[in-house]
């Protein structure tokens, strides 16, 4: 299998939890030699930056020269940046459209005439619960993700005719180094004064989420479920079904004013 984004967080929990089910294992990452993964004879780790064609194209063709064979690949790398659209810039959307949607698509491309020369196989790919609903001072964010949605959805229509799999994984809040690297992006910037005080109530209440929120293990497990059972489902909300499934099942305009007070965000 190879894994994007498998230097911290989610990617790195994946890595090992296949690692540890006996698979071999193409962790890819923009920086292999700061990755705290030990690579083993099952375990190779390879430099990819997923916004960038020619680095993708070489840690494919590595990774197929030593593993032979990649029957799974899951897009796990993932940038979320937080702030009012005003206080994001141009180049903060296209970071993350770009990660996130296009570097999904581009890695895919790179890899399905190898699973389809070898068979088939299947694709995972990261989303998050901002994929079917929103939250605040996270529009890019939400963006990307209901954009990964409908691609992995419409692929996986076409992709049935090639004996590949496409499933989606939704995970709710979970503890990794991101919302801290959020705040960090967001210290070095100046806020826009006008949303200050939408921000002093929102920001807390997201943080306190954060703060209570376990380690990404389930998300690990659930990735690989995706990456191995049969049944044919296409979503696997990881802590996240519950509010996915009012989300379904209420009015639009109930269940946004439901996020409006659990957020603060009158
Ligand atoms: N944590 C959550 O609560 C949560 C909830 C829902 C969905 N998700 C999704 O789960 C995935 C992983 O999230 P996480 O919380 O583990 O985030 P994280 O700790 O911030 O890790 C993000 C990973 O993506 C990599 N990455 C970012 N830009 C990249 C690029 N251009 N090329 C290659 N790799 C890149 C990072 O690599 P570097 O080390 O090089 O920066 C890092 O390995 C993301 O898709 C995220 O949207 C997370």
């Amino acid at each position: 299998m190879l894994i994007t984004g498998a230097s911290r967080g989610i990617g790195e929990a994946a890595a090992r939890y296949f690692h540890d089910a006996g698979w071999c294992v193409a962790a890819t990452m923009r920086a292999p030699g700061e990755s705290q993964l030990a690579p083993s004879n099952r375990l190779n780790l390879y430099e990819m930056d997923v916004t960038c064609a020619a680095s993708i194209e070489k840690a494919i063709r590595a990774a197929i020269a030593d593993h032979g064979r990649i029957d799974v690949v899951v897009n796990n790398a993932g940038l979320c940046l937080l702030g009012a659209h005003e206080e994001l810039t141009e180049a903060d959307d296209r970071a993350i459209i770009s990660t996130n949607i296009l570097g999904t698509m581009q890695v895919t491309r790179a890899l399905l005439p190898h699973m389809r020369a070898t068979g088939g196989g299947r694709i995972v790919n990261v989303s998050s619960m901002c994929g079917s609903m929103t939250l605040p001072l996270y529009s890019a964010y939400c963006a990307s993700k209901w954009g990964l949605e409908g691609f992995s959805e419409a692929l996986s229509f076409e992709l049935r005719s090639q004996g590949i799999k496409v499933k989606l994984v939704q995970p709710g809040v979970h503890r990794t180094g991101s919302f801290a690297g959020q705040l960090s992006h967001r210290a070095n910037r100046t806020p826009h004064p006008s949303y200050a005080a939408f921000t002093n109530q929102v920001l807390p209440r997201l943080a306190a989420f954060e703060r209570a929120a376990p380690p990404p293990d389930a998300v690990a497990q659930a990735i690989y479920k995706a990456a191995t059972e049969r049944w044919p489902r296409l979503r696997y909300p990881v802590r996240s079904r519950a509010v996915l499934t009012v989300r379904r099942l209420i009015p639009s305009a109930l269940f946004i004013r439901a996020v409006r007070r659990a957020l603060s965000a009158w």
